[in-house]
């Protein structure tokens, strides 16, 4: 009797421990190497942490994502190095967040000889340079442009502070071979002309999406033009704080003698909106960009087809609720 008990004791062991190392097997870890083109830079630290969360959300029991995020630091040939150690590493999918569009062509050879499939983000390259298994998800810049334009139009003067039947203006762009920075620039004038208002363009320099560059030209501008300035048009919400700073300094007051426009909807940025303290700006909606960059990847990793397109809508952010309701998304985050 006590031999069949042992015999049945050790049975059930070896069954339950067959069964959990079943289990363990079953559980499948999908390896994606996604590569940012600068972890320094506001909104794309917003994009990555959302799509860190967001793939974790996806997990299951028996499906796990194990996420690898690089810095590619603003260097192409950083970027080239991580991408070739992820391919070498064998990923299930690639994320690549471009230093450079016009380097597309060497990331799109690598990917392509791979066979590993890709999703390309935020920077937009030629619609020649995203093959077979690659899609991009990204926003219309020229949306953005058009409504930091209107936002302006919208005003009950129109943005013509002074009177003089002209909006005269500066612009502070980001890199400028980013089509974002490109297109928000052009947008946003012309929803002005195209609205029948007459523009002077005072200053337009480069800032590099950056806080401190934002900030020492705009003061280079205000110090040159001082209150023929009207309205100062930033591409990004970083160079707009930075631009905040200057007109502070410069003794300005945001809609009373000058307006401030950015773009990406930064929580700082939207209670400064509520507070008076810049115009308007537009919500470059992060969480939806992850999330269907995020949604594209595992399409990939389930071996079915994506668009080659994926777009996301921005939204005007130039009322207290407007500002509130972004507020309130990030809040949930
Ligand atoms: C954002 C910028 C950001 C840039 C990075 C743009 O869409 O508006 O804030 O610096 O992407 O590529």
């Amino acid at each position: 009797m006590k031999k069949t008990l042992t015999v049945l004791l050790v049975l059930a062991m070896a069954l339950s421990f067959g069964a959990c190392k079943g289990g363990e097997s079953d559980v499948k870890t999908y390896k994606v190497g996604v590569s940012i083109y600068q972890f320094d830079d506001n909104f794309m630290t917003l994009y990555r942490n959302e799509m860190a969360n967001y793939f974790k959300t996806l997990e299951t029991a028996t499906v796990k994502y194990d996420v690898q995020i690089m810095d590619a630091a603003n260097d192409m040939a950083t970027q080239t190095e991580q991408v070739e150690t992820f391919i070498s590493q064998g990923v299930d999918v690639l994320v690549i967040n471009l230093v450079q569009t016009s380097s597309a062509e060497s990331i799109y050879n690598l990917v392509q000889e791979s066979g590993i499939p890709c999703v390309l983000i935020n920077r937009e390259p030629d619609a020649a340079y995203i093959g077979e298994k690659m899609c991009y998800v990204g926003a219309d810049a020229r949306q953005s442009g058009t409504y930091q334009g209107e936002i302006v139009t919208e005003l009950p003067n129109m943005g013509d502070i002074n009177s003089d039947g002209v909006i005269s203006y500066i612009m502070i762009k980001g890199d400028p071979e980013n089509t974002d920075a490109q297109y928000r620039t052009e947008f946003s004038v012309k929803a002005l002309t195209d609205a029948g208002c007459k523009v002077k363009n005072l200053f337009e320099q480069t800032g590099n999406w950056a806080q401190s560059e934002g900030q020492e030209l705009v003061a280079t501008a205000l110090a040159q033009y001082g209150n023929e300035v009207e309205v100062v048009f930033c591409n990004n919400d970083a160079m707009a704080l930075g631009a905040y700073q200057s007109i502070v300094a410069a003794n300005r007051t945001i809609g009373t003698d000058i307006y401030l426009l950015g773009v990406d909807a930064l929580t700082e940025c939207c209670q400064m909106v509520i507070d008076g303290k810049m115009t308007g700006t537009v919500f470059n909606d992060h969480v939806k960009q992850s999330h269907a960059a995020v949604d594209a990847a595992v399409k990939f990793i389930n071996g079915q087809a994506n668009e080659k397109y994926y777009w996301i809508d921005y939204t005007k952010v130039n009322s207290v609720d407007a500002a509130q309701t972004v507020i309130d998304i990030f809040a949930t985050k």
